[in-house]
C-alpha cells in the first residue's frame, strides 16, 4: 500500500467563536482531557505533514502558546484584518515554502473528532484521483448554517454556495433558488493542490453576503481552470462537526467519551457503566481492568491490569500498578504501586507515591508523601511532607503536623516501625527503623531504632467527679446507677 502524506496541513483558528461566550478562546476549551485545538492538532499532525501550519488571530497569544506546547514544529501564522476562511488559509500559506508543491489539507481547529485516518483517506483519495480539489462533505438531515455542495446534471461537484448566500438566493429567485434545500454539505475540511489553491486564493473576491474572501471560492474556480474538484463523502457525522457554543461542546465532549471508553472496553476493560464512566483521550489501561460506576480517569493516568477502579472515583494523572484496588478515591499527581490498595474515600494529593502491596485506606489524605512497600496508614489519618519505610504501619488517627504555620517540615518513619493511634509527628522529626509509639504520642525530636516513643503523663482518675460536679445530669445519674449496680452485683 503506497502511502500518502500531505505536503502539508493548514489549520484554522483564527475565529472569535462569540457563541461560546467566554473569557477563553473557543479553541482551547476542552474535551477528553485536551483543547479542541490539540484535538485539531493531533489529527493534524497524524496523517504526516511536511509541515504543519497553525493560522490565528483572535486571542493570538494564549492561541499561540497552546500549539507551542501541543505541538513545537507546528508553525504559526498571522491572519491580518481580511476576513474569511480564504483570507486564513492565504495567511497560512504565506508562513509555508512559497514553491511547495503536492497536497495540502484545511481543517478547522474547532473539529475535535475527525480522525488522522480520515485525514489519510482524504490525501489518498485526492493523491489517487489527481484531483486540483477534493472537498469533504456529509449529508445532513438538518443543513442548516452549512454551506451546500452544488452538483451540475453529471453529478460532479461544481461549487459551494453559503447558507447566507442560499437565503440571498431564495429570495432573488433564479437558478440557486433551490440551494437551501440541498442536504449535502461542506465539511470544510478539503485536500488541495498546493499550486491551484496559491493561484485561486490569488483571485477569490469579497463580493458576498459577509463580505468575507471565502475559501470555497476557490472550489468553482479551480474548476473553471480546467482541474477537477470531487467529493469524499464522509459517512460518520461527528467527525465532521464542530464546536460552535457550550451546548455543542458538552455533545462532541460525550461523544467523544463513548469512543474512548468502547475503545478501551474493546481492548479488554470491563466498564460496568459506560454511561458514567469518563476517560480522557490521554489515559491508558491495561487488561482485565475493572472500572466500576462513577469513575473519571482524568489527564494522563495510566492503569495497568487487573485493576479495580470505583465506584465513585476521581483519579487525574495518577499511575495505578497491575492488580491494585483504587475504591471512592480522588486524586491526583499520585503514583499507586502494583497490588496496593487505596480507599474507600481516600484523597491522593500530588507527590503521593504509594509503594507496592502498600495501602492507604478509609478517610485518609495524603501529599508529598512516599509510602514504602507494604507499608500500611489504614485509618483516619493525614500523611503530608513524609516518608514511611517499608513494611511501617501508622496507627488510626494519626497527625504528619508538618506545617509550623510559616514553613513545611518533613518527617521519616523508617522501615517496620509499629506507630500507634493517635501519634502527631511534628516535623522535622526522624524515626528509626523497628521503633514504635504508645497511643497519643506527640513526637517532637527524633526516635532512635527500636525505641518506644511515649509523651503522655500517667492517668489520674478523679472518684465521684461526675456525681459531685454534674449532680442531677443525665451523666451523673448513670454513674451513680453503675456504682449502684455495682454494689448489688457485690452483693449478689
Ligand atoms: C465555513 C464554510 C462553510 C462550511 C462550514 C463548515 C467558508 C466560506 N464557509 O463556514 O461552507 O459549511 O465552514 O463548518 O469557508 N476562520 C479563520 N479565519 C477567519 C474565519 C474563520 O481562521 O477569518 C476559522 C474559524 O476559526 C473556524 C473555521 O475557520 O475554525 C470556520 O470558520 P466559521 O466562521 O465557523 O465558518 P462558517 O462561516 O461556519
Ligand atoms: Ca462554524
Amino acid at each position: 500500500m503506497s502511502t500518502h502524506h500531505p505536503a502539508a496541513v493548514v489549520v484554522l483558528a483564527a475565529g472569535e467563536g462569540t457563541r461560546m461566550k467566554s473569557a477563553t478562546p473557543k479553541v482551547l476549551h476542552p474535551i477528553g482531557g485536551r483543547s479542541l485545538l490539540g484535538h485539531a492538532l493531533r489529527a493534524a499532525r497524524g496523517c504526516r505533514p511536511e509541515h504543519l501550519a497553525v493560522v490565528v488571530r483572535h486571542e493570538r497569544e494564549r492561541v499561540a502558546a497552546h500549539v507551542a506546547e501541543c505541538d513545537p514544529r507546528a508553525l504559526l501564522a498571522d491572519q491580518d484584518e481580511t476576513k474569511g476562511t480564504g483570507r486564513a488559509v492565504e495567511c497560512g500559506l504565506a508562513v509555508l515554502p512559497p514553491d511547495l508543491s503536492g497536497t495540502i489539507l484545511v481543517t478547522y481547529g474547532d473539529v475535535p473528532l475527525l480522525s488522522a485516518a480520515t485525514l489519510q483517506a482524504l490525501t489518498r483519495a485526492h493523491e489517487e484521483a489527481g484531483n486540483a480539489v477534493t472537498v469533504v462533505t456529509a449529508e445532513l438531515a438538518d443543513p442548516g448554517g452549512y454551506g451546500r455542495i452544488l452538483r451540475d446534471e453529471a453529478g460532479e461537484v461544481a461549487g459551494i454556495i453559503e447558507h447566507k448566500d442560499a437565503l440571498a438566493a431564495r429570495e432573488a429567485g433564479g437558478p440557486l433558488a433551490h440551494a437551501l434545500d440541498i442536504t449535502e454539505i461542506n465539511s470544510g475540511i478539503y485536500a488541495f493542490d498546493a499550486a491551484v489553491l496559491r493561484d485561486c486564493l490569488a483571485r477569490v473576491s469579497t463580493d458576498n453576503a459577509q463580505g468575507e474572501k471565502y475559501l470555497t471560492d476557490v472550489l468553482g474556480l479551480a474548476r473553471e481552470a480546467g482541474g477537477s474538484v470531487r467529493a469524499h463523502v464522509v459517512a460518520d457525522l461527528w467527525q465532521t462537526e464542530g464546536v460552535n457554543d457550550r451546548v455543542q461542546l458538552a455533545r462532541m465532549g460525550a461523544e467523544l467519551n463513548r469512543r474512548t471508553v468502547e475503545y478501551w472496553m474493546r481492548e479488554g476493560v470491563t466498564v460496568i457503566d459506560p454511561a458514567t464512566t469518563w476517560i480522557d483521550a490521554d489515559v491508558t489501561l491495561g487488561r482485565d481492568t475493572v472500572i466500576r460506576p462513577q469513575t473519571q480517569l482524568l489527564g494522563a493516568c495510566s492503569v495497568g491490569a487487573d485493576v479495580v477502579i470505583g465506584p465513585d472515583t476521581t483519579l487525574t494523572s495518577v499511575q495505578v500498578g497491575d492488580g491494585a484496588q483504587v475504591v471512592r478515591t480522588h486524586g491526583e499527581d499520585a503514583v499507586v504501586a502494583a497490588g496496593a490498595t487505596v480507599g474507600p474515600f481516600a484523597y491522593l494529593r500530588p507527590g503521593t507515591r504509594l509503594g507496592e502491596g502498600g495501602k492507604i485506606g478509609t478517610f485518609v489524605e495524603t501529599k508529598n508523601a512516599d509510602i514504602g512497600p507494604g507499608a500500611k496508614v489504614p485509618h483516619l489519618s493525614y500523611v503530608g511532607d513524609a516518608t514511611i519505610g517499608e513494611g511501617s504501619n501508622i496507627g488510626a488517627s494519626s497527625v504528619f503536623v508538618n506545617y509550623d504555620g510559616v514553613a513545611k517540615h518533613h518527617t521519616t518513619v523508617g522501615r517496620h516501625c509499629r506507630m500507634g493511634s493517635d501519634t502527631m509527628y511534628v516535623a522535622p522529626v526522624t524515626i528509626g527503623d523497628g521503633a514504635g509509639s504508645g497511643a497519643g504520642t506527640v513526637i517532637r525530636t527524633d526516635v532512635p531504632p527500636g525505641a518506644m516513643a511515649i509523651t503522655v503523663a500517667r492517668q489520674r482518675n478523679i472518684e465521684g467527679w461526675a456525681q459531685a460536679r454534674r449532680a442531677g445530669t443525665p451523666q451523673a445519674r448513670a454513674a451513680e446507677e453503675a456504682l449502684g449496680r455495682g454494689d448489688q452485683e457485690e452483693q449478689a
